[in-house]
């Protein structure tokens, strides 16, 4: 199977850490505190979790739905949960109940994984999951040209070839992307010269 991060699951944060610093973790919490009190949130490929704490510490008291592909990562994340209250569904975007509608989704690093046709798939998909005034967080890499950039990314990319049989082989421009599917960018956030964002997109008017 593709893009399968039981290997790498009880390493992963580790692994982030040593690589990133705390860098990842302030891109992914930075627009947080923008998700309304009582918002109905859908949180996809969120790995091992410790973002369900992070948004329940900013005084969120809506409804949350976790979906992970990998097992372990989805078993982490039940164990690292301070709440009961969260909806984890062991799967992808297709299990997601039909004409359900989200205030928010979040994609944390999570689109990187797929090959072009898949990604179009997989945000189309997640799109049609979102409510018409909602808004979707996303925080991923991105293509800055520098060398140093383009070193870590083939590297990374290698590694999660070989450690997560990953789908995707090379980065693809998210902001693209999400114009394609009529989402426009209302904010941005970058960390290490531009490696990293975070972007809040919503559906064109
Ligand atoms: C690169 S990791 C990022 C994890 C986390 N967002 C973070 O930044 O720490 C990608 C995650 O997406 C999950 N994943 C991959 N394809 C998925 C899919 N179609 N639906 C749900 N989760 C998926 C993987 O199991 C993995 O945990």
């Amino acid at each position: 199977m593709k893009n399968n991060f039981d290997l790498i699951a009880p390493v992963y944060d580790g692994l982030a850490k040593v690589v990133f610093g705390r860098n990842l973790k302030k891109i992914q919490t930075h627009f947080l505190p923008l998700i309304p009190e009582n918002a109905n949130v859908l949180i996809i490929g969120g790995g091992t979790g410790w973002i369900i704490n992070e948004l329940f510490n900013t005084g969120f008291k809506g409804r949350l739905t976790y979906v992970e592909t990998s097992e372990k990562m989805i078993s982490l994340s039940k164990k690292n949960c301070v709440k009961d209250s969260v909806n984890f569904i062991h799967g992808d975007e297709s299990v997601l109940p039909l004409g359900q509608k989200y205030d928010v989704i979040i994609t944390n690093f999570f689109l990187d994984v797929f090959s072009e046709p898949r990604l179009d798939q997989v945000m189309t998909t997640l799109s049609e999951k979102l409510d018409k005034n909602g808004i979707w967080i996303c925080s991923d890499f991105q293509n800055t040209g520098r060398f140093s950039h383009q070193l870590l990314l083939w590297l990374m990319f290698r590694f999660f070839k070989i450690t997560s049989k990953l789908e995707s082989k090379s980065l693809l421009n998210f902001d693209l992307k999400f114009k394609k599917i009529s989402h426009s960018r209302s904010e941005n956030f970058t960390l290490m010269n531009g490696l990293i964002f975070s972007s809040v997109y919503s559906i064109e008017q």
